[in-house]
């Protein structure tokens, strides 16, 4: 949730790597951006509501710059409210919440702020603090311990050459190459320059001049070395390559990345399990798509190792937190590895001695660092705010998982699992071609025009009705909702009327005598299933896969989501209102 980027180098083109830098950064917020650059002592503020990728600005000659990409929290989408912010001697852009920043409004002065912001309030307490004498690292801890809440920070002081960075709760790297050092919010911002990435830690600061950098304990102010870390991913992989959207690559990428997510480690699956097995509660905790994919898992756990697992949604899992204790296992399942609502949870988890698994795509994001054992997707950047390639990789690690909980307690042989899931990637491989994505296309354009659209699946196809919902609403701005399909006669039944788009997951015969309910009440009904019935109206193949069809059936789902937002003159990767990775409660 918003994007922010720095560098300082030898080259004279700060400006404008800042601004390339936040273009690969817009999924993380695009209503507004601005960057700041340092000139002969002097910071040259540049600031615009709209998309950082259409931005054309040209910046003077210089060697120090950092920007920033909005999703607005606190204020309107405005010049104004967008970052950097200037504050006295202090220039500064934040990603995160700064909860209690209005009391410290009052008391400074609201009628010496700019904007409405949050975050403009943090460059005025660390310009209060400098203008008291405080070098730069006491001002930015003393401010820190007036901060409640999650922040990064990015910041440079008038007078004292370099850019300081700052973190508690939100993301922030530092990238590495020969002739300049950047800050970043996330990888993909410096990843043409460097690969090479020392990640910043809660409480942490770090300021970067020409040849230097300095990294430092936030509350002590004694200095830290960090390690260099070498991240496996490409530039080639972060870009669109021949595709019109990130998000029809990353549907594409399936073909590839959910036989990565298979071949993990056996060992690593058994120690996952084994946490499961130690434990006399698992909760697997995730947001959105992710949340959609946990509680499929419940359903891969029941029917494979005959585990109950409670599956919540993690921002509603404070009314259960009361349960964590040192025999809880949680499973966290994000693609990014930093959404708050989950980090949140794991954070009071652990002091409570609960064990942590996580499901991610991010290594060393703050969720894998915090837990037991990291179970990662490999699949790669995932750019589109729509979760398609992750989604996929998270629910085959954990049918994994379930198969090695099922042989660890004598009811199943975790091979078995793993083959299965190599015959069903070989059949989403044969699927990704062309024509399939022209014949859903097809489809598409008959339902393009309705408002509504529903849903129905189930068993582990009813998770993923509500993950279509999720697809669709995100992209198309249609109206979608999933049920499961035996719960229609108990009330949604009554919104069906002529001609409503109805999808229906799967062929079992309980599931088509609910889709002919729906045709006698009007219905077009859409089947995405092995076999075709006479009941559907149009239909969508996907491969029989077993104890996986869910797997399989979420990519024509994803495709269809995808080809109506296209249908809808709309851009699937930057849906509004929306950001890749949310980072605030
Ligand atoms: O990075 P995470 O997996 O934790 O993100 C969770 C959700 O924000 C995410 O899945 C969101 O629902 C996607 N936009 C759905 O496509």
């Amino acid at each position: 949730m918003c994007g922010i980027f720095a560098v300082s180098g030898s080259q004279t083109n700060a400006g404008a790597v800042v601004i390339a830098g936040l273009k690969k950064l817009e999924y993380r917020g695009y209503d507004s951006w601005g960057v700041a650059i340092r000139r002969e002592g002097k910071v040259v503020l540049e600031k615009q509501v709209g998309k950082i990728s259409e931005a054309q600005h040209e910046f003077e000659p210089a060697t120090e710059a950092f920007g920033h990409s909005r999703w607005a929290t606190h204020g309107g989408v405005t010049v104004q409210n967008s970052h950097p912010h200037r504050y006295g001697r202090v220039t500064l852009a934040h990603n995160g919440i700064f909860e209690n920043f209005a009391s410290h409004k009052e008391r400074i002065g609201t009628g010496t702020f700019q904007s409405e912001t949050d975050s403009e309030v943090i460059a005025a307490l660390i310009n209060e603090h400098v203008e008291k004498g405080c070098d730069p690292f006491e001002a930015i801890q003393n401010t820190a311990s007036q901060i409640k809440g999650r922040f990064a920070i990015i910041l440079c002081i008038d007078g004292v050459d370099g850019i300081f960075a700052a973190r508690r709760g939100s993301p922030l790297l530092v990238g590495r190459s020969a002739d300049a050092t950047y800050i970043a919010s996330d990888i993909p911002a410096f990843l043409e320059h460097t690969s090479t990435v020392n990640y910043l830690d809660d409480d942490e600061i770090v300021w970067i001049r020409k040849d230097n950098v300095l990294f430092a304990d936030l509350k002590t102010g004694k200095s830290i070395e960090k390690r260099n870390i070498d991240v496996p991913w490409s530039e080639e992989e972060a870009q669109k390559g021949d595709f019109k959207h990130f998000m029809l690559k990353e549907i594409f990428e399936q073909k590839e990345t959910i036989s990565r997510a298979i071949n993990q480690p056996s060992e690593l699956m058994k120690s996952a399990a084994e946490v499961l097995a130690q434990c006399n509660g698992v909760y697997f905790l995730a947001c959105g798509t992710a949340h959609k994919v946990a509680a499929t898992a419940e359903y891969f756990f029941a029917d494979i190792s005959g585990r109950k697992i409670n599956v919540v949604a993690a921002s509603e899992m404070p009314t259960f937190e009361s349960f964590i204790n040192e025999k809880t296992a949680l499973i966290a399942i994000s693609q990014s590895g930093e959404t708050a609502d989950v980090l949140e949870i794991l954070e009071r988890g652990k002091k409570k001695g609960a064990k942590i698994v996580s499901i991610t795509n991010v290594e060393m994001s703050s969720v894998a660092r915090i837990s037991d054992v990291v179970l990662p997707l490999n699949a790669g950047v995932e750019k589109a705010v729509a979760s398609t390639k992750a989604a996929t990789a998270q629910m085959a690690i954990c049918f994994l998982l379930a198969h090695a909980d099922a042989e660890l307690r004598g009811r199943g042989i975790f091979n078995v699992g793993r083959e299965l899931l190599r015959e069903t990637s070989t059949a989403i491989n044969e699927l990704l071609n062309p024509r399939y994505a022209e014949h859903i296309h097809a489809v598409a354009e008959k339902i393009v025009d309705r408002n509504n659209m529903f849903i129905i699946g189930r068993g582990s196809l009813y998770p993923m009705a509500l993950e279509a919902a999720i697809k669709i609403q995100e992209v198309s701005y249609i109206h979608a909702q999933g049920f499961a399909a035996g719960e229609l006669k108990h009330g949604p039944i009554a919104l069906i009327e002529n001609r409503v788009p109805c999808l229906v997951l799967g062929d079992d015969p309980e599931t088509i005598s609910n889709a002919m309910e729906l045709k006698a009440r009007g219905a077009k009904v859409i089947g995405i299933s092995p076999t075709r019935a006479d009941v559907f109206d149009e239909w969508i193949r996907v491969p029989d896969c077993d104890g996986a069809q869910s797997i399989a059936t979420l990519v024509p789902v994803q495709i269809l989501a995808y080809q109506l937002a296209i249908l809808r003159g709309l851009d699937p990767d930057m849906p509004r209102n929306l950001a890749k990775s949310v980072t605030v409660k």
